[in-house]
């Protein structure tokens, strides 16, 4: 018999108190734990004193106690208190392929892609387009025509996901995250949730996210470099904090009997499963294993004399991938620093910019919503001009997500339509990449050179902003 929960009386959802205060809920006690899943513990409605005790609803039966663990419970776990046992399904079918399918695998070119271009298509799940991946992740952008009439379950790996524009709502089973454009949110492998998008205001951009999603079975969290080996607290050098993660909250339970949809990727299938309860059922957890958000405005960029190289900016990573956020900042400050990336050969990786928002003029053919991908062992960096013009500039208003892997990249043929062919051929020109001023081939310090440059390079630092920072 289902629990009949005092929180039916709120539309669609039954609310159960939080037992513990709002102050210790935001100090989340920390564990002794160094993983890269979820820094720290966390927990969220009502539990018993004790793992694995009697726990009982006020119809006297027992709640359904779930460990929700990762490798092979040694890795980070959260314990949820179903009002009905997980296990009840009534029946399960194979509803269709998402295997992405890689094309010109033996190609290695820089590509651009212009996504601004795609169309609306599917919901949240089914409008995702995979564009670039591997045997270790996978990247797809979604904008989504339409919204979930059911509840998903990734059964493959950990999901962040990058809202480019709108807002909105995702229910999960540890609880409720309200989401806004520029937002990470991180959903690990194995969590129940649907997400939707608010009605876009007038003039608003429609909803537009990217996806970055673990195929290997890591988990994608913090770098180990940014939290404590021995208190999983993140250290001052990190760019980011504990106050800067948002947190699933209330409501957390939904006590309702119907026939619910509950879609789960696996063996690169979408597979459909029917429940006759919401599956969002869960009165309680505590652990260290949950979804949460992190807005990439609360990235604090850490800025040197010279330039910083683009680990500076790293916000996750998983097994053979890492993600980096590109802000806003002020730019180096040495008197003749050359504020723009070297040209560079990252060896070992191949590497995935996503545009989202800033000045791209001196970034022939960039847009917001562009994708350039630069494969290891081709070196890149400033188009032509862009150096000399950048001499002077003290900030950067670019802002761009990186996800950078330790092995080759392959495009979808979904990749190839968006494809800016001319895109590989862009730096042409750039045969005397420091160019002469005025006739001097020298280099001229910091103002005095943008100073001195041309009228039409003059205007790139007009205001001491760099429009070619981008890694
Ligand atoms: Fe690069």
């Amino acid at each position: 018999m289902a629990e009949k929960s005092p929180a039916t009386k709120l539309p669609n959802a039954s609310r159960h108190e939080l037992k513990i205060g709002p102050a210790a809920a935001l100090a989340r006690a920390a564990l002794l734990l160094n993983c890269n899943a979820m820094p720290f513990y966390s927990r969220l409605g009502n539990i018993p004193a004790k793992r694995h005790i009697q726990f009982r609803r006020k119809d006297g039966a027992l709640y359904s106690e779930e460990v929700f663990g990762t490798e092979g419970f040694v890795g980070p776990t959260s314990t949820l208190y179903h009002i009905h046992p997980p296990t009840q399904v009534s029946g399960w079918k194979t509803l269709y392929s998402c295997a992405a399918e890689f094309v010109e695998t033996d190609t290695m070119r820089m590509r651009h892609l212009k996504s601004a271009a795609m169309p609306p298509r599917g919901d949240p799940i089914t409008g995702r387009v995979v564009l670039f991946g591997n045997s270790d992740v996978e990247m797809a952008v979604c904008v989504p025509a339409e919204g979930m009439r059911y509840h998903y379950k990734n059964g493959v790996g950990d999901e962040c996901i990058f809202i480019h524009h709108g807002n909105g709502t995702v229910w999960t089973s540890f609880g409720t995250l309200n989401f806004r454009a520029k937002d990470y949110i991180l959903i690990p492998k194995g969590t129940t949730y649907r997400m939707a998008f608010d009605e876009p205001m007038d003039g608003d951009p429609p909803a537009r996210f990217l996806v970055i999603e673990s195929v290997n079975g890591s988990h994608i969290g913090p770098p180990k470099r940014y939290v404590s080996r021995t208190s999983s607290q993140f250290l001052e050098h990190a760019p980011y904090c504990e106050r800067d993660l948002r947190l699933p909250q209330l409501p957390l339970t939904y006590d309702k009997k119907g026939s619910f949809e509950v879609r789960i990727k696996s063996r690169g299938m979408v597979h459909s499963y029917s429940y006759g309860y919401h599956p969002l059922d869960v009165v309680g957890w505590d652990g260290c294993y949950y979804p949460y958000i992190f807005n990439i405005d609360d990235f604090s960029p850490i800025v040197g004399k010279h330039h910083m190289p683009p680990p500076t900016h790293q916000t996750f990573d998983a097994h053979n991938f890492v993600i980096c956020s590109f802000c806003p900042r002020p730019l180096d400050f040495h008197p003749q620093a050359v504020v723009v990336p070297y040209y560079h050969s990252n060896l070992d990786s191949d590497e995935v910019l996503y545009y989202v928002e800033g000045n791209y003029k001196a970034r022939k053919g960039i847009e917001p919503a562009s994708l350039t991908l630069h494969p290891q062992g081709i070196p890149h960096g400033p188009h032509p001009g862009t150096v000399e013009a950048s001499l002077g500039a003290t900030h950067t208003n670019e802002l761009a997500v990186m996800c950078d892997t330790f092995r080759p990249l392959f495009p979808t043929r979904a990749a190839l339509e968006l494809d800016d062919a001319a895109y590989p051929k862009s730096w042409e020109g750039a045969a005397a990449p420091f160019a002469p001023v005025n006739g001097k081939a020298k280099a001229k310090s910091g103002g005095k050179a943008a100073k001195a440059a041309k009228p039409g390079r003059r205007a790139a630092v007009a205001n001491g902003e760099s429009d070619a920072d981008t890694w």
